[in-house]
């Protein structure tokens, strides 16, 4: 995302409530993938001849612990890889932590990149419904929504339509609709606020900014620096798994953007 695609919402006067919406504590995450490593590259591409089977582990989160007040927006900054989308999935139940503990205090709608979770073969209507039923809304609950998302979504007929049929930019539209419109008490983004056209970036900016207002609990994940420093009260920067630094967004901004460019500047390409 470049910065003019950055959406700017003036900061508010947040209201944080002394009680723990999102406690992390002590969290490791560790993913462990076999596979089966070929002699060269090629024979690998052609899945030829015999590999030796390995493991490959990947400590992607590493001993972090934080809380989030009710009503904080939390941005989560840091290179790719760092593992910020494994954190927040871990938040969001999709995987559980290998060490350490989550606790969640509330209802939450994630906003994965990419409009994960969808299955293409139905509907987008029937999306809607599972991702109201999967987000512990009843299905009376998810009906009286529906109109509203579907105004919100503005894709026309092809709501009716199975979802493989979409281009990206409209399922991410209809992603972004889902779950701004799940009244959640906890709202988890992951780098989907680039979606879509101006028109749409414009409207989604307003919805953000209704639910920022209203002292929704947000962790947003973004490489939009500005977004970031202008929404959030609070920032979490991981490094390699580990949390670097936590505090006010322009500190913590001011000493990342600092890092990148020292890093940059110096051409230091160990950055595995
Ligand atoms: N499903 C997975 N299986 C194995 N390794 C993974 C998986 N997802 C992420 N990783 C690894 O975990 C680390 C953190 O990834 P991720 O959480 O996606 O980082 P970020 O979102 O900060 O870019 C990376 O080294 C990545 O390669
Ligand atoms: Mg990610």
């Amino acid at each position: 995302m470049s910065e003019e695609d950055e959406v700017i919402i003036t900061p508010s006067q947040r209201t944080v409530v002394d009680e723990v919406a999102v406690s992390v504590q002590d969290v490791c995450i560790t993913y462990r993938t076999t596979f089966e490593k070929r002699p060269t590259l090629k024979q690998a591409v052609m899945r030829a001849g015999r590999g030796k089977r390995q493991v490959k582990t990947v400590e992607a989160v590493k001993n972090v612990s934080f809380d989030v007040p009710r009503g904080t927006v939390l941005g989560i900054i840091g290179h790719n890889g760092a593992g910020k989308s494994t954190l927040m999935r871990a938040i969001a139940g999709i995987i559980p932590p290998t060490a350490g503990r989550i606790e969640v205090t509330g209802r939450t709608s994630t906003l994965l990149a990419l409009g994960v979770g969808f299955n293409p073969d139905l509907t987008g209507l029937e999306n809607v419904l599972l991702g109201g039923l999967a987000a512990g809304l009843s299905k009376e609950e998810v009906e009286t929504r529906f109109d509203e998302i579907a105004a919100f979504a503005d894709i026309g007929d092809f709501i009716e339509l199975p979802m493989r049929t979409y281009s990206s930019g409209m399922a991410a539209r209809l992603a972004f609709a889902v779950s701004m419109h799940m009244d959640p008490d906890i709202l988890l983004i992951d780098e989907a606020l680039s979606t879509g056209d101006a028109a749409f970036k414009e409207k989604a900016t307003a919805k953000l900014r209704e639910l920022v207002d209203n002292s929704s609990t947000m962790l947003l994940i973004s490489h939009a620096l500005a977004t970031v420093r202008s929404m959030c009260n609070e920032v979490i920067w991981l490094d390699h798994g580990q949390m670097k630094m936590r505090g006010e967004p322009d500190a913590v901004l001011d000493t990342y953007i600092e890092a990148m460019h020292v890093k940059k500047t110096a051409a230091v390409m160990n950055d595995f």
